[in-house]
């Protein structure tokens, strides 16, 4: 099982959400508005977001959890809806999920996604 978290454009995202959701059996998707900066920085930010004086370009976080199987397909999704080709385009982490519970079943494990 494994986390995936990509960091993107929050103007891509209506385009990444379809591609996502054309998956067949993806489980559940978390989304978030967070703010970053990469190796490039926030410099070519038009609109930057200010934290604690520090400059942040404004991302969308979207978080999915799915069994080992999967991953290919929703890192092949991500990349295909979510690329410019210019700085800033995001970056896809992919986590080890040791374990998951489903709350209102107590499923544990890939059953619990
Ligand atoms: N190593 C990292 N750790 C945590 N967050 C990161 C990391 N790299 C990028 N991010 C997050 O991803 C967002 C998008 O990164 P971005 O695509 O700008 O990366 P980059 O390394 O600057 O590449 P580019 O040169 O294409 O802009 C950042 O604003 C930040 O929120
Ligand atoms: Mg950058």
């Amino acid at each position: 099982m494994k986390e995936i978290k990509a960091i993107v454009r929050p103007f891509m995202l209506e385009h990444i959400l379809d591609a996502l959701e054309s998956i067949e059996g993806l489980p559940g998707v978390t989304l978030s508005k967070v703010s970053g900066w990469g190796k490039s920085r926030a410099a070519s930010v038009t609109s930057p977001v200010r934290e604690a004086g520090h400059a942040f370009a404004p991302k969308s976080q979207l978080e999915v959890v799915v069994p080992d199987e999967m991953v290919e397909a929703v890192l092949s999704a991500i990349a295909g809806a979510a690329r410019t080709g210019k700085p800033g385009d995001g970056k896809v982490f992919v986590i080890d999920a040791s374990d998951a519970l489903k709350i209102r079943t107590g499923e544990r494990g890939d059953a619990a996604i």
